[in-house]
């Protein structure tokens, strides 16, 4: 349902001049707008792929763009969410925007937006549901992709460094279990892992949070000394991941053999991008948080009965400062590797 607001301007104070006399011009402009009201369910604040995504969504949905956000961020927490969808519920808002914390247990509370006759749009990760018309559509990031990447690359790294396959002793530092970002880029390095012989240690998770990833980190290094390869679910992870092999007196660089662990990364945020122009992140797979435009035309087309794509991926790049790789193949698809430099960075939105 559409609501009508009015906004009621008053613009005051024009100043007459040249006369040498100031004269308050009072004028009224009343007009009519056609706002749509949004539901924002965000996961939580996380990470600082999250804080950029969240001012990506506030910034495409913002008033002077016709829009009225009411937002909620729920703290990491699956009850939260529910809560507040049922809230936009009451609330009848005109679309909800979802970006879930984990894909399962949305069945109920998607019913009764649909009940509502309330399109569902889904952000970032997905929702595993029995009938996927409880949701109008998604847009996101490829997960598997982002991380079959990541594994080609780091085959190829491995090939050209004369490093044999069973010589690279992964640890992988999991997002949170249960998100599609987890189970995408998890699964890609256990599948990559089996099909190149690497020995993949343990795989942990660390909720995407650089704290807790520093101290499952310190924990993997105490117990395994031959670690020679990072494989960190997001930047904040890989920045805690480094802390950890610093105060352990390890090196995080891309020269395995002589000594260095070798970070690899997602998101290529600010923060993590100054990180591979360090050279302590080798290689950082992009997930690009900037959806609010593409949400926003979504809510735009189904609010006005348009029909629209069911699925609309976000188009991401690869950084990196080791400059022996230019490109890569992963799943039949080539992908440029960019080799990164200060001004590359500067000129990044996030
Ligand atoms: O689901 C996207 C992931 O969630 C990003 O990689 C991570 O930084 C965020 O918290």
């Amino acid at each position: 349902m559409k609501k009508y607001i009015i906004l009621t301007l008053l613009i005051v104070l024009g100043v007459l001049a040249g006369c040498g006399k100031k004269e308050e011009v009072a004028k009224e402009d009343v007009y009519v707008r056609n706002v749509i009201n949004v539901g924002f369910s965000q996961l939580g604040a996380e990470s600082d792929w999250r804080v950029a995504n969240t001012e990506s969504m506030k910034s495409s949905l913002s008033l002077d763009k016709d829009f009225n956000l009411l937002f909620d961020d729920a703290q990491q927490k699956q009850d939260k969410q529910i809560m507040a969808i049922r809230k936009f519920i009451q609330q009848e808002v005109d679309c909800i925007v979802l970006a879930p914390v984990t894909e399962t247990g949305w069945d109920t509370v998607l019913k009764e937006a649909k009940d509502a006759k309330i399109p569902v749009i889904v952000t970032d990760r997905m929702v595993d549901v029995e009938d996927d018309s409880l949701y109008t559509a998604w847009v996101g990031s490829d997960f598997f992709k982002e991380g079959r990447i990541a594994c080609e690359w780091l085959k190829r790294y491995a090939e050209l460094e004369g490093i044999e396959p069973s010589e690279l002793n992964i640890v992988d530092i999991q997002g949170t279990l249960g998100a599609t970002s987890q189970i995408g880029r998890s699964n890609a390095l256990s599948e990559s892992a089996a099909e190149n012989g690497w020995k993949l240690l343990e795989s942990v998770p660390a909720d995407y949070a650089q704290t807790k990833a520093k101290e499952v980190m310190q924990q993997l290094l105490r117990k395994h000394s031959d670690i020679n390869v990072v494989y960190c679910e997001n930047d904040n992870e890989a920045i805690g991941v480094i802390e950890a092999i610093e105060e352990a007196g390890k090196t995080a660089g891309s020269d395995i053999n002589s000594g260095d662990i070798l970070v690899i990364s997602f998101d290529a945020a600010h923060s993590g991008l100054n990180m591979v122009l360090e050279g302590k992140i080798a290689l950082d797979v992009e997930c690009n948080p900037l959806q609010g435009e593409e949400v926003a035309w979504l809510i735009r087309d189904v609010t006005a009965g348009k029909d629209v794509e069911k699925y609309t991926y976000i188009e991401e790049s690869v950084f990196s400062t080791y400059d022996k790789i230019n490109g890569i193949v992963a799943d039949k698809q080539a992908f440029d590797v960019t080799i990164l430099t200060q001004e590359i960075l500067d000129g990044r939105k996030y």
